[in-house]
């Protein structure tokens, strides 16, 4: 069951089951002292504040689970140390750097980045962070295009001149940095799909011939190579991942389903954070919402299923169960979000304050969860509890 926890962290935490959650994304206050914000941002111990945080979040994580923590350089090395003496420092997992809108202003170097690190609660069990290449904007904005002319092409003129095709347009990815891997997708297959194809004979199996009922395939032996298990052709077969030139069997790989390992620098905008509010209408009621997309991003990497429970008990505007909510809608997941935000009054914002009175909304930052859920309850469907 979803659910929204309005009281202080600690105590939430202390209520959660033990190895619960496969994906905890925070975005703690960073203590910058700034008197900009919505919240209060000055602790004169932050690192007591946190530390019994993170303590308490290891327990609440499955084995496979993973932490993220969103931080500037302000905090970075304290958390890092704080999470090491917690997690193991064999459980760090890595850093991701991504893009903030406001510049430091300072003297010397202008920062306009910040970090989210993370961390499993054992690294050997954690899911490999990799995600199909056209649920990053970045990858989509290009392979989308081609994909759709490639299928134009195929059905227009059929397989030869979409093949000829696809071979002028990889020339052209040949020069665009990170589109490397694409030099393999020369294959356009029945459907029009850009795919590569991988042999289905192994060099270290006994040449036989292979014969499979199931699916009535006969394979003659090969010279000196086995074939791959029955198991495998039937369940490439069932996937229709089977493909045939000049007889031989081989693997298909479709682009559209082509994946790739997270990679440090990511290519989100904080300023995106401030269009996914205004998108509800909620556009300057809080100043420091993480963008939607970067938060469905590190669901996505760290999954384990469709099922996972999602934690945040830093909420701030509730990002994280619109991202959740999100994610479940494209691929009719089952997922569900653990938000706490605790009663505190909104700071330094009228405007958020007026404008949630004038619809029946108290003045406090649980409430702007509270009106940002009602919201996307006109495009979504789920419910929640509210503790
Ligand atoms: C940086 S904001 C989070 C913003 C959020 N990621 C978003 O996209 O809207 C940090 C939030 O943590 C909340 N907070 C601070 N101390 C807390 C505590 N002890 N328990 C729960 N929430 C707390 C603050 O009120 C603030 O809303």
């Amino acid at each position: 069951m979803n659910k929204l926890y309005v009281m202080d962290a600690e105590d939430c935490l202390n209520r959660l089951p033990e190895n619960t959650f496969q994906t905890v994304y925070i975005d703690p206050p960073y203590n910058t002292q700034s008197k900009k914000f919505e919240y209060h941002d000055h602790y004169d111990d932050w690192e007591d504040f946190i530390t019994s945080k993170i303590r308490k979040t290891r327990q609440v994580m499955q084995e496979t689970g993973v932490l993220f923590v969103s931080i500037d350089d302000n905090k970075l090395i304290e958390l890092r140390l704080i999470c090491n003496e917690v997690f193991g420092k064999d459980n760090f997992l890595g850093m991701f750097i991504t893009r903030q809108t406001t510049r430091s202003n300072a003297k010397h170097i202008n920062t306009i980045h910040e970090y989210i690190i993370a961390y499993a609660k054992n690294k050997r069990k954690a899911p490999a962070f990799e995600i199909k290449r056209l649920e990053i904007p970045f990858y989509a904005d290009k392979l989308l295009p081609l994909m759709a002319e490639i299928k134009k092409e195929h059905k227009q003129n059929g397989i030869a001149s979409a093949t000829q095709l696809l071979k002028k347009r990889l020339k052209e990815f040949e020069k665009i940095e990170y589109f490397s891997f694409l030099k393999n997708y020369s294959i356009v297959d029945e459907n029009g799909e850009i795919c590569f194809a991988t042999d289905l004979s192994t060099p270290n199996g006994e040449p036989c011939e292979l014969y499979i009922e199931e699916i009535m395939l006969h394979l003659p032996a090969l010279k000196s190579r086995g074939w791959s298990s029955k198991e495998k052709f039937i369940k490439l077969f069932n996937e229709n991942k089977l493909l045939f030139k000049q007889g031989r069997p081989y693997e298909k790989h479709l682009l559209s389903e082509s994946k790739d390992n997270a990679m440090s620098i990511l290519n989100f905008y904080s300023r995106q954070g401030k269009h996914d509010l205004e998108r509800l209408d909620l556009g300057n009621v809080f100043s420091t919402a993480k963008p939607v997309e970067m938060i469905k991003y590190l669901i996505k990497i760290s999954q384990i299923s469709h099922n996972d429970k999602i934690l945040d008990f830093f909420a701030g505007s509730g990002t994280t169960a619109q991202a959740v909510l999100e994610c479940n809608q494209e691929d009719n997941g089952q997922r569900e979000f653990v938000l706490c935000q605790v009663q505190e009054e909104i700071k330094n914002n009228l405007y958020a304050i007026e404008y949630l009175s004038g619809l029946g909304y108290q003045s406090n930052i649980a409430e702007i969860i509270k009106l940002r859920l009602a919201r996307l309850q006109y495009f979504i469907q789920f419910t929640y509890e509210i503790e």
